[in-house]
């Protein structure tokens, strides 16, 4: 039996460590072979792959990004490319494909099964947003860089008690922006869920400093939006895919803090810094729990489904359950969050 793999959409900390735990299962679990797809669907639709095999892993576990490579190429983008990908698998004698990857992967992955494909899922995104799974591989490692750069940015703010604000990652969901401003004990974080009032948010800067010679630290996530109207945004410029290519909002919200409170302020945009290198041992263990037992279900013909974290276990769910709509802020957490803010 031989099981295909394709990692697709922007990459990931944990990804290889996925490639790595299917391997390692087909091969010595089941007897099986593996072939990597190059570059997410694009591998298929070119007919370009590698053979993978457990020796062609050695050293992938702690290893950021994705050794097959990724794109945001779709077969149903491509004329021809659900046929292409047919053809790749029937010529390559490929039985079941593992795709790993976020919304816009899995999505086209359900397509892709009701077109008869024998997909089975596996999630990823540091963004955390992905429904049906309890927690996505990346997501802990971007909360961690995330976590040092705002502890980093608390001691030279204050030295001179400036306004600190802090860009991370967050499209859709403001998950890394709550997590690592809890964390980092941010005066007030802004995320997609919860337009923001600049004018709010510049009474908890006051109060702050109000208290004393201190720091503020505003962590905005990148898809943070004002409550219309209130200020003027850029226009967001678009990728070849026709994604909003995001990054940048933290300028026009210190620009805004400075003129309403005078206080100096500074920016820094996080960007792909939190999607690089080395995965945490959380998110290494998961990666490798969610592609053991995405190797069972391809193995197994259990095509559709999707591995995901869920009270601590790792289930299959229909694929069906993780797309369609993203995972937004628990209430919860975010109630929890906004105790701490000024
Ligand atoms: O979806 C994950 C993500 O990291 C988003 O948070 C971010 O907006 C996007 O990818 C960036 O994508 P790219 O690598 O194409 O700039």
């Amino acid at each position: 039996m031989r099981i295909g793999i394709l990692t697709g959409g922007g990459d990931c900390p944990g990804l290889n460590a996925v490639i790595r735990a299917v391997v390692r299962r087909v091969e010595r679990g089941h007897a099986g072979t593996v072939l990597g797809f190059r570059d997410g669907w694009n591998g298929l639709i070119e007919d370009d792959a590698v053979d993978l095999d457990v020796e062609a892993c050695r050293g992938l576990l702690p290893r950021g990004g994705t050794v097959l490579g990724t794109s945001r190429i779709q077969p149903f983008g491509v004329d021809g490319g659900v046929d292409a990908c047919r053809n790749t698998l029937e010529v390559r004698d490929v039985s079941a494909l593992v795709v790993v990857g976020g919304e816009g992967t899995l999505s086209c992955a359900l397509e892709m099964h009701s077109e008869g494909f024998p997909v089975v899922g596996v999630p990823k995104t540091i963004d955390n947003d992905i429904a049906g799974t309890e927690m996505t591989f990346g997501f802990e490692t971007a909360v961690e860089i995330a976590t040092e750069a705002i502890d980093r940015l608390h001691t030279t703010a204050e030295s001179h008690d400036r306004v600190m604000v802090v860009e991370v990652m967050g499209r859709h969901a403001g998950h890394i922006a709550a997590w690592a401003g809890l964390a980092g004990g941010a005066t007030v974080t802004l995320v997609p869920e919860e337009p923001f009032d600049i004018e709010d948010v510049c009474e908890r800067v006051r109060r702050r400093h109000d208290r004393g010679r201190y720091a503020s630290i505003v962590v905005v996530a990148e898809g943070a939006l004002p409550v219309e109207g209130t200020i003027a945004m850029p226009e967001p410029e678009h990728d070849r895919f026709g994604h909003v290519r995001l990054g940048g909002i933290a300028h026009p919200i210190a620009a805004e803090i400075r003129a309403r409170t005078g206080f100096e302020t500074r920016v820094t945009i996080l960007g792909h810094v939190q999607r690089g290198g080395t995965p945490t041992a959380f998110d290494r263990v998961l990666a490798t729990r969610l592609g053991v037992a995405a190797a069972d279900a391809a193995v197994e013909g259990d095509f559709g489904t999707m591995s995901a974290l869920r009270g601590g276990d790792i289930v299959r769910i229909p694929l069906e359950e993780a797309v369609g709509h993203l995972k937004v802020l628990d209430d919860d957490l975010w109630q929890t969050a906004s105790v701490f803010f000024a």
